[in-house]
């Protein structure tokens, strides 16, 4: 099956490693480049068509993969809702009330929702559950450095990784930003730095510690772009990293 993708956010840091991370990829090419005006205007096309209006060029691709901003990210969910296309989103930073409408959105067409999208990270996540089940005791925390540009704070992966502790622990993870909260969070933002996330789990008498580096941009293109792929032949719904993960083994 062939697969032809528009990217959301196609000028951005993302965007540009996604199209670069393509040509790897047999039976697959991305058709469209959806930016703000002003970015796209001087923008090269190498055949890409540009545009700032996703709905305008609906005919030319099967799905949708966005990292751009929460808002912006909405828009397009929304537009994929009405021209009942998948949309893969790689975007972080969203509130509860954004995280319900993805969740409504999810009911008519097939969403990926996944806030780190390299294999490392999500191989990680279970053995972090299984690390948690057994730390039960030990104080958890969790360290990431991002470049500098990085809007949110803490990384969508630093709260996914507490999410994933909590409910392997059967704990609330409740306001991040809250003393009471059961992780501790330590934020660095850094001039180049792609993403590190270590894990701490902080005993009386020892500690274990899981790390994650990722080194270029390329490992999470290359997972937007296998779990768009997979997105094309879902039912609506929505899904994770693991999700895709678990039909692939
Ligand atoms: N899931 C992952 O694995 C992963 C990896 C890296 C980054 N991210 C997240 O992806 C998002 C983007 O990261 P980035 O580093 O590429 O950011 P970036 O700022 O380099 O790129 C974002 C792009 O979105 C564009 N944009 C803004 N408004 C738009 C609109 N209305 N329509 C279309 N495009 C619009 C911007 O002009 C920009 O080109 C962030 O939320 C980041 O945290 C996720």
């Amino acid at each position: 099956m062939k697969t032809n993708i528009a990217i959301n956010g196609y000028c951005g840091r993302m965007g540009a490693a996604i199209y670069e991370d393509s040509t790897n990829f047999k039976n697959l090419k991305i058709t469209v480049g959806c930016d703000v005006e002003e970015k796209i205007l001087n923008k090269k096309t190498d055949g890409v068509i540009l545009t700032s209006d996703l709905t305008s060029a609906k005919d030319l691709f099967d799905v949708v993969i966005d990292f751009t901003l929460p808002i912006p990210s909405i828009e397009a969910i929304y537009n994929c809702v009405t021209m009942n296309k998948p949309i893969v989103i790689g975007t972080t930073g969203y509130n509860n009330e954004q995280l319900n409408n993805i969740k409504e959105a999810s009911q008519t067409i097939p969403i990926l929702l996944a806030p780190n999208m390299s294999i490392g990270v999500n191989v990680s996540l279970s053995a972090l559950s299984m690390i948690a089940r057994s730390l039960k005791n030990y104080k958890v925390k969790i360290e990431e450095v991002h470049h500098k540009n990085k809007i949110d704070s803490p990384s969508g992966t630093a709260i996914k990784m507490a999410q994933v502790i909590c409910d392997a622990q059967d704990i609330e993870l409740g306001d991040i930003n809250s003393n009471n909260c059961p992780i501790t969070f330590e934020s660095k933002r850094e001039d180049t730095e792609i993403g590190t996330h270590e894990v701490i789990f902080q005993g009386e008498s020892d500690s274990v510690s899981l790390t994650h580096i990722a080194k270029n941009r390329s490992i999470f293109a290359n997972g937007a772009i296998a779990t768009a792929i997979w997105l094309q032949t879902q039912k609506p719904g929505l899904y994770s990293y693991q999700d895709y993960i678990k039909a692939k083994s």
